[in-house]
């Protein structure tokens, strides 16, 4: 019998590691590989929350914290729920976390049971089945259509709803594909789930401020106030204020849930660093304003990325509503051969080729339960993706 648990024998490792180390081999070699497979920011943390953090180590606040969060910075949670989404949360209705990771994955150990579905549409963030299936729970993958610009259609809901399904994972704007629902789209969505009862959605809004031209961004609860009750609504600080390093994610829900979540929290990491949480707490609480001008970059990443790919004959690519991340498509490609012999018959296949013989690291489709695509992050400067971009250009052109 094996050391090893049974329930970690049924999680896959990371498929993203594989490239990430062979992308790191390339360049330890020598070679002038362009990384696009990054799920972070290139910007740096705004200085005056970094300034918090800095002050909060003058002040000793370096000690333990309550398991789940400082009331501080749980009442700025709050305040953020009331300010951009108008919902009501008290702070005995917030935990936070170390990252987003460990909300979803505390909700998740705090609720599933042998036999529970989790329906998670895909492409999905590589982490949320895996997590289901450590959790003792059972992923139900629903693929979206890139004709449907990867979105998941009320239809589809309702048939991936069983009764043994406990909840449904919604993530917009999306990693892996930017796809972001409208308030429309999302309705559909909320108006299955005001059939089934039974049914509770943890939305993971990481996100939410990575938005463009104009999109209005909106979340379960708000859109569809029946489901207050049975909605995890999931949210941090790492990706809108470049905070991936210092590990800060909250979710505000309902009050039980919340106290299922503390109690795994408190039995396992205990609380999230102290001076972060501090950190976190300007973040919510202090100025917006690189906001604009950092979406404003991105958004002028996002056209030359989906410009320049596009005029690939054979991939196709949907201009996402926000996030930084593409999600073309290379179903025309597949069957064709690389310059150096290698026969493409899968998106990992292409990926690994990119790689090796042009030298960008992406990550391909079959990560994220969607294929035959690949994702680009386009978390980097404007000159590398143009270089990245010709890169594939000219590797997709010599494909016979
Ligand atoms: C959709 C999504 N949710 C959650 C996370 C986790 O964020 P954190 O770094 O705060 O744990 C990520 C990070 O890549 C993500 O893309």
């Amino acid at each position: 019998m094996s050391f090893l648990s049974e329930t970690l024998s049924r999680v896959k490792p990371s498929p993203t590691i594989a490239m990430t180390a062979k992308a790191a081999e390339l360049k330890a070699a020598g070679r002038d590989v362009i990384g696009l497979s990054a799920g972070e920011p290139d910007f740096d943390t705004p200085q005056n929350i970094k300034d918090a953090a800095v002050a909060a180590i003058a002040a000793g606040k370096t000690k333990y914290t309550a398991p789940d969060g400082i009331p501080e910075l749980k009442q700025a949670v709050c305040a953020k729920m009331k300010r951009d989404h108008g919902l009501e949360y008290t702070p005995a209705q917030v935990s936070v976390g170390t990252g987003g990771k460990q909300t979803l994955y505390n909700a998740l150990m705090a609720t599933l049971n042998p036999g529970d579905e989790v329906v998670i549409p895909a492409p999905y963030w590589v982490s949320y089945p895996d997590m289901v299936l450590l959790a003792g729970g059972t992923p139900v993958v629903v693929e979206t259509a890139l004709e449907n610009k990867f979105k998941l259609t009320a239809d589809q809901l309702e048939a991936a709803i069983t009764p043994k399904t406990k909840w449904f994972i919604f993530n917009s704007p999306s990693n892996p594909t930017g796809a972001g629902y409208s308030r429309d789209e999302l309705k559909a969505l909320t108006g299955v789930l005001l059939r089934h009862p039974h049914v509770w959605v943890m939305t993971d809004d990481m996100y939410e401020h990575l938005a463009y031209d104009g999109f209005e961004f909106c979340t379960p609860a708000q859109v569809e106030p029946e489901l207050y009750e049975r909605t995890l609504t999931c949210n941090g600080v790492s990706k809108a204020y470049a905070m991936t390093g210092w590990r800060i994610g909250y979710a505000a829900g309902p009050e039980k849930l919340i106290a299922a979540m503390r109690k795994v929290q408190s039995q396992s990491t205990s609380n999230p660093c102290s001076v972060s949480q501090w950190a976190a707490v300007e973040a919510l609480n202090g100025t917006q304003a690189f906001l604009a001008p950092n979406n404003e970059t991105f958004k002028r990443r996002r056209d030359l990325v989906v410009s320049m790919l596009s005029e690939i004959e054979g991939i196709s690519c949907p201009v996402p509503e926000g996030a930084f991340y593409v999600y073309p498509s290379i179903a025309g490609l597949i069957g064709k051969t690389t310059p150096a012999g290698k026969r493409i018959e899968t998106d990992e296949d292409f990926a690994i080729a990119l790689l090796e013989e042009a030298d960008v690291a992406v990550v391909f489709g079959a990560a994220f339960g969607l294929s035959p695509n690949f994702r680009v992050s386009y978390a980097t400067s404007d000159a590398a993706l143009e270089e990245a971009c010709r890169r594939i250009q000219a590797f997709c052109a010599a494909l016979t």
